[in-house]
């Protein structure tokens, strides 16, 4: 028989709101109803909210403020019970009875297709909860609330979550686009120190690649991200927000079909250290280490000018990082570098064939289907003596 095919083409649009507040959960502050009943006004919105735990202990009235916010519009919101406090930070991606218990409780609250799943946490607690939110009758609606840097600026506003399954970052997720996304600066003021850098790490890593005015922006304000400035990382946070959701608007790929993640310099070693250290490596952390050897190689390979190149290494030092892990140094059995491991990874998880994201100048970029592995042996010798280097001085 002649085969017959019916081609099937369904075009579907999203659309939300990413909004930058202050104080999101006091009674007077719109914001929260209003997103809520934005896409329908006359009934009431039902909404079960996840806390990050280490959220909760920085801010011990928060579930007693949200319980207020609600109780304050009962014509229009309904919270369905007390919120949920869910373990904060990666372990939170890397046991999937975790995310079986969200997803227990969505259903014995009878959350359905219209009501609400709102997320209070760092990234890792919006990748795992959004994750059996997206699940769970096969979505429901989540509203982020990223409680960091990298959750605001990044892993927040971004149409996809995902946790880690037999060892392999992210190996499990979906990409679901979130109904709103509410950015709450206040959160970031009880960050440690550590997680309030992180972000500033990938702030470098896009404008590397991007924006050529906001790189030399972030390196006039490198000095002031380690002490703290509350108006600087605003700035960051907002401008590295715009870049990402625009990126993704306009890319023609939101959700990664081809092979590239051209967002991703620096990430395939980032990725390999924080599993070889078992986490304890953060993943900004681990991006800022990343992007500087990955810096280092484009030096090498012609694609950044060495007063570039300084410039970034400059700039990552004074924000504050340390740009060198024992990790980078490990040998598998078989005697190769391990981190090396993250290239396969990387390729494994994209499919196809292997492509990297390098510089090519300050705020452009390009895509390498090879890694010279000579030269990143060499490069990563490099990154060692720079830490040696920074060591030795007083
Ligand atoms: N889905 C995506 O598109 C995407 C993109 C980038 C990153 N990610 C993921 O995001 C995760 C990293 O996110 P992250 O950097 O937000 O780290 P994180 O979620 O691990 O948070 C860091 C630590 O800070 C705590 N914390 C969060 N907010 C706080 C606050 N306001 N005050 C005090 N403590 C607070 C957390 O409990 C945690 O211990 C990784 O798992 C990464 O894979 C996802
Ligand atoms: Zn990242």
């Amino acid at each position: 028989m002649t085969p017959q095919t019916i081609q099937q083409r369904i075009d579907v649009s999203w659309d939300f709101p990413v909004v930058f507040t202050r104080g999101l959960f006091h009674p007077a502050n719109p914001v929260l109803v209003e997103t809520l009943e934005h896409r329908q006004e006359d009934r009431r919105h039902r909404a079960l909210v996840f806390i990050d735990s280490f959220v909760a202990d920085a801010h011990p009235q928060l579930a007693a403020q949200i319980g207020a916010y609600f109780a304050a519009h009962p014509g229009r919101l309904e919270l369905v019970g007390p919120p949920e406090i869910v373990p904060g930070g990666e372990a939170v991606k890397n046991d999937f009875a975790l995310v079986q218990g969200f997803m227990r409780l969505m259903l014995e609250r009878r959350m359905d297709r219209q009501s609400f799943i709102v997320i209070v946490g760092g990234g890792a607690v919006i990748d795992a909860v959004g994750l059996a939110a997206a699940l769970v009758h096969r979505g429901l609606r989540q509203v982020r609330v990223p409680t960091t840097v990298l959750g605001q600026n990044d892993a927040g506003v971004g149409v996809k979550n995902g946790v880690n399954f037999l060892g392999g970052k992210n190996a499990i997720g979906t990409f679901a686009p979130p109904f709103a996304v509410l950015n709450d600066f206040d959160f970031l003021l009880t960050l440690p120190d550590r997680d309030w850098l992180c972000g500033v790490a990938e702030a470098f890593k896009v404008s590397i690649i991007k924006d050529a005015d906001f790189f030399a922006w972030l390196c006039a304000h490198a000095a002031d991200f380690p002490q703290r400035d509350a108006d600087a990382m605003q700035h960051l946070v907002f401008r590295c927000a715009e870049m990402h959701l625009e990126h993704i608007r306009t890319n023609g790929d939101p959700f990664e079909y081809g092979r590239a993640r051209p967002l991703d310099f620096g990430h395939w070693s980032a990725h390999k250290l924080e599993l070889m250290s078992g986490f304890r490596i953060s993943h900004g952390e681990a991006v800022a280490a990343g992007v500087l050897l990955d810096s280092i190689y484009a030096r090498r390979q012609g694609w950044l000018t060495a007063a570039e190149y300084e410039r970034i290494h400059d700039g990552l030092c004074r924000s504050g990082f340390r740009l060198w892990f024992e990790e980078f140094d490990a040998r598998d059995p078989g005697g190769q570098r391990a981190i090396f491991g993250g290239l396969r990874d990387f390729q494994e998880h994209l499919g196809g064939e292997l492509t990297v994201t390098y510089p090519r100048g300050v705020g452009a970029r390009h895509e390498v289907h090879e890694i010279d592995l000579a030269k990143m042996e060499a490069a990563i010798a490099e990154l060692q003596s720079g830490a040696d280097f920074q060591s030795a001085k007083p």
